[in-house]
């Protein structure tokens, strides 16, 4: 495993992967490595030839009164999982690597896919985002990208900001990895205390609520969120596909925010 933490020792380590003819797996973390990012590396792992993984709390998408300062961060347990679960390098740059000029003037904005669910609670939160993954992008080079559905509309903005931009990345979409009750992981997971975790539970239940009364999803995504009183709503949205229905939800526990999103096939 190699640890690296500047942008040219990174760069030429993919470069020189891909002309050895191996196809590169890039991992894209905010760190404090969950199941759900190891699922992910664990794909890139079988089906490319090397794997990197990014650890990067982006200050760009987190909004003035967000968690960037209390964000959980822990390199060097980020370093093990990875490891074990199959990749070769992580690239944990600082703040002063990635930003190295301070206030950053270049920004994505995907237009119309970034409006609307989070993109409305959280201003600017995409185009930091969209930003961050460009620049990764354009350091990485020619890969397959993975990304959690969990992050069902970044997954979107991302998809779509790749597409504009013609980045040589395919990008993979995979499934939710999920706790025995439902709970989608996620590593705001852990400022949960106890009460709050058992709460938070309701978020799936309520998506599949969502699922068996399609009609009235929104609704029924709302009536049963209500019924736990240590969650507060954002919002219960659908959204159709071509092929499926996706539900999406986002809620406040305490100051803990959770997303979750469900699909159901037409
Ligand atoms: O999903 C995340 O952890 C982040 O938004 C990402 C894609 C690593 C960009 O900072």
């Amino acid at each position: 495993m190699q640890v690296l933490d500047r942008i040219d020792g990174f760069r030429k380590e993919l470069d020189t992967a891909r002309a050895d003819g191996k196809a590169v797996g890039l991992v894209l973390t905010m760190g404090y490595l969950h199941d759900g990012h190891t699922s992910l590396i664990r794909r890139s792992a079988e089906e490319c030839d090397l794997t990197a993984v990014t650890v990067f709390v982006n200050p760009l998408q987190f909004g003035a009164n967000e968690d960037l300062d209390r964000y959980p961060r822990d390199v060097e347990r980020d370093v093990a999982i990875a490891a074990d679960a199959g990749a070769e390098i992580v690239f944990a740059p600082p703040v002063e690597e990635m930003y190295p000029t301070g206030p950053v003037l270049t920004s994505i904005h995907v237009a119309d896919v970034s409006e609307g669910m989070e993109g409305a609670v959280r201003p600017g939160h995409f185009d930091g985002v969209a930003t961050v993954v460009a620049k990764l992008f354009a350091i990485a080079g020619p890969c397959r990208a993975y990304f959690g559905e969990k992050d069902y509309q970044q997954l979107a903005v991302v998809r779509r900001m790749a597409a504009d931009l013609s980045f040589p990345v395919d990008i993979v979409g995979c499934p939710i990895v999920r706790e025995d009750d439902g709970l989608a992981m996620s590593s705001r997971n852990v400022f949960l205390s106890p009460e709050q975790r058992r709460a938070a539970s309701v978020l799936y239940r309520a998506l599949q609520a969502g699922a068996t009364d399609l009609g009235r999803a929104r609704q029924a995504m709302a009536d049963t969120v209500a019924e736990e009183p240590l969650v507060q709503l954002d919002y219960a949205e659908v959204v159709e596909t071509d092929n499926e229905y996706r539900l999406v939800i986002a809620a406040r526990v305490g100051t803990t925010r959770l997303i979750d999103n469900l699909g159901v096939a037409k």
